[in-house]
């Protein structure tokens, strides 16, 4: 199936290593110069899904341009490309961001746009899934959508290459220093250690929790089951035990959490490294899947293997790799071309940091806030977030508010 056109009006310098690296993703880049070239494209094309404008040079065009992309019932979603300055007056404003369009920050590499464009495509073509209508084809509804949580799940075929410690800090990074609301799954239903890591080994798990419903007919939801930790994140274990798990089909699992993804930002989810029914289950309604690779050749031969596994199952748009240890000697560069896929960014070693603070019960980001480990996680994390937050009443005046404010210094 072809792949969606993409309408990219930004200067020519960024036009070139943008419409190159969507091209090689099979997205069709279309160069649109001025609103014009815009209309002939909107009118004699069906297959545009996305617009990426630039917010800052030309207002006038950026607004026209806009507007044609949402007129007489359109709905097609905007990345706008802004500087720090203008997106402060955005998140700011006192009407708040345009409903499913979102904001990159420049300086932007190609490759982290294109991932945007990759995540902004995989929302647009979302069907309803059991948590809330969502309308295929870029109509969507929009207080559903704005309430739905990102779904995230980290997955390497391979052992101890740093799933749970990516999951736990990208978690703890997001809830304590982005203020999103996290919940965090344990999901590896065989050497989970989630809950040891995080100081919570005594609370109950989705199967206790399943298996006393069937004698006592209470049944309770994973906000009910779960486990608030200090930092802030709900914890969710599926089971301490790797036996006795039959009650924990697929099927439910993934609908228990299609039923909370209104009441987080983030549901992230660590998984054990293999191929059951589960996991599989779990990509498949997952938003992206985060692979951490170890610059080593087993964790290497691993990400390969899940590459070409993930392209089988039709979800290799959602997979993007997280070199962890990334200080090894080893370049990213290098790790990109052996492994194919595109890190979205690198967690350093740290060293004894991640034991001392699994021994507080803690997290690296809460522990060690100006520690440069927790930078990277930071950085991760910035990487998933969509830049402007939207939420329900948002509507699409206040991109003419962020036109509107550009502030001009007096004298100038
Ligand atoms: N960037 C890092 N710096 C220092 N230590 C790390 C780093 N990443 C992971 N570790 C350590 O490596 C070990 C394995 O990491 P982790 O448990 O996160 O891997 P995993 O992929 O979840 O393993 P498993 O598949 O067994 O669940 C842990 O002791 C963890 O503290
Ligand atoms: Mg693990």
């Amino acid at each position: 199936m072809s792949r969606p056109a993409v309408a990219i009006a930004l200067p020519p310098d960024e036009f070139a290593p943008v419409s190159a690296e969507l091209s090689e993703a099979g997205l069709a880049p279309i160069k649109i110069r001025r609103p014009a070239d815009l209309e002939t494209a909107l009118a004699s094309r069906r297959d545009i899904a996305l617009a990426i404008i630039d917010g800052e040079n030309d207002v006038d065009h950026s607004l026209e341009m806009y507007e044609l992309l949402h007129e007489g019932g359109r709905d097609i979603p905007v990345l706008m490309v802004v500087s720090h300055r203008a997106l402060d007056r955005l998140v700011n404003a006192p009407v708040p961001a345009s409903l499913h369009d979102e904001y990159v920050t420049r300086p932007y590499s190609a490759e982290s746009l294109r991932w945007r464009v990759e995540a902004m495509l995989i929302r647009a073509q979302t069907v309803d899934d059991g948590s809330g209508p969502v309308i295929q084809g870029g109509l969507i509804e929009a207080a559903d959508w704005a309430r739905r949580a990102t779904t995230v799940v980290v997955f390497n075929p391979k052992g101890g290459v740093g799933k749970t410690t990516v999951a736990v800090n990208l978690g703890a990074a997001l809830q304590v220093r982005r203020s999103q609301r996290v919940l965090l799954i344990d999901g590896d239903t065989v050497t989970g250690h989630v809950a040891s890591s995080l100081g919570l080994d005594q609370t109950r798990s989705v199967v206790d929790n399943w298996h006393d419903e069937a004698d006592d007919g209470v049944s309770e939801g994973l906000l009910e089951i779960a486990s608030a930790h200090s930092s802030g994140m709900q914890v969710v274990t599926l089971t301490r035990s790797p036996l006795h798990t039959e009650v924990l089909t697929p099927q439910r699992v993934i609908d228990a959490l299609g039923a909370v993804r209104r009441s987080f930002d983030f549901i992230i989810t660590d998984t054990h490294p293999s191929y059951g029914p589960l996991n599989l289950s779990l990509f498949d309604h997952a938003d992206r899947i985060l692979v951490p690779v170890t610059p080593d050749l087993p964790a290497l031969r691993a990400a390969v293997q899940f590459r070409d596994v993930a392209a089988e199952l039709g979800i290799q748009d959602r997979i993007s790799m997280i070199v962890n240890r990334a200080n090894s000697g080893v370049s990213v560069a290098d790790i990109e071309r052996t492994v194919g896929i595109p890190a979205l960014a690198q967690i350093r070693s740290a060293g004894m940091l991640f034991v001392r603070a699994a021994n507080e019960g803690r997290t690296v980001i809460e522990c060690f806030p100006r520690e440069k480990v927790t930078e990277d996680f930071d950085r991760l994390a910035d990487r998933l977030l969509p830049t402007a937050r939207r939420t329900a009443t948002q509507s699409r005046p206040a991109v003419r508010s962020l036109f509107g404010r550009r502030e001009v210094p007096a004298g100038a």
